[in-house]
């Protein structure tokens, strides 16, 4: 956090409870990306309830990454910024993207690149969602029009209380 605040965006890990959420709404979906699983708190309660082939992580400091390795050494896990990892992500079916990505404290230009490679992301991928928490009152970030946020609740088990919000693409008429 010291070393790179932009980045780190959050004084302290995920708690369990926001952890156990984000991955229930991720569940049921056929793979699973993590953007920015730091220390591993939500990896940790993603890789209980998801098949570890349909499960890929992403991060972009790499003694996290190295650290994560060590504690999940079952798990894909990438050392990588979000927005490489999207481009080249190869699937087949719906993907959750959980994402603990620090919208609000980014660097602009990492923000931009990073916000286009999911909205691509999310119009090429049917049936896909992104699964994002925000310690703010408004969405993570703007979106937009074909694209829609819903804000699914407070947790505020959480330093700091953490809304999760999810964002589709609206089907097209
Ligand atoms: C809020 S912290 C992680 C919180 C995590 N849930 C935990 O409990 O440790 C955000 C993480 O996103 C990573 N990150 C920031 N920008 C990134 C990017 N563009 N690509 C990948 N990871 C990124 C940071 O290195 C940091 O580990």
């Amino acid at each position: 956090m010291l070393k790179d605040p932009r980045t780190t965006g959050a004084l302290a890990p995920s708690s369990a409870r926001l952890a156990r959420e984000l991955a229930n709404l991720a569940k049921d979906s056929e793979n699973v990306l993590e953007l920015g699983a730091g220390t591993g708190a939500i990896t940790q309660a993603l890789s209980k309830v998801v098949n570890q082939e349909k499960l890929q992580i992403v991060e972009l400091q790499k003694k996290l990454a190295v650290s994560l390795k060590k504690q999940y050494p079952n798990l894909k896990i990438v050392h990588s910024s979000a927005h490489f990892a999207l481009d080249n992500y190869r699937h087949c079916g719906s993907v959750a993207v959980v994402s603990s990505l620090p919208f609000r404290s980014l660097p602009p230009a990492m923000k931009h690149l990073t916000v286009q490679s999911l909205l691509a992301f999310l119009k090429v991928s049917p049936g896909s969602q992104l699964i994002q928490y925000t310690y703010g009152l408004r969405a993570p970030f703007r979106a937009p029009a074909e694209f829609k946020w819903r804000q699914i609740k407070w947790v505020f088990t959480n330093f700091p209380p953490a809304c999760i919000w999810v964002l589709t693409k609206t089907p097209d008429q």
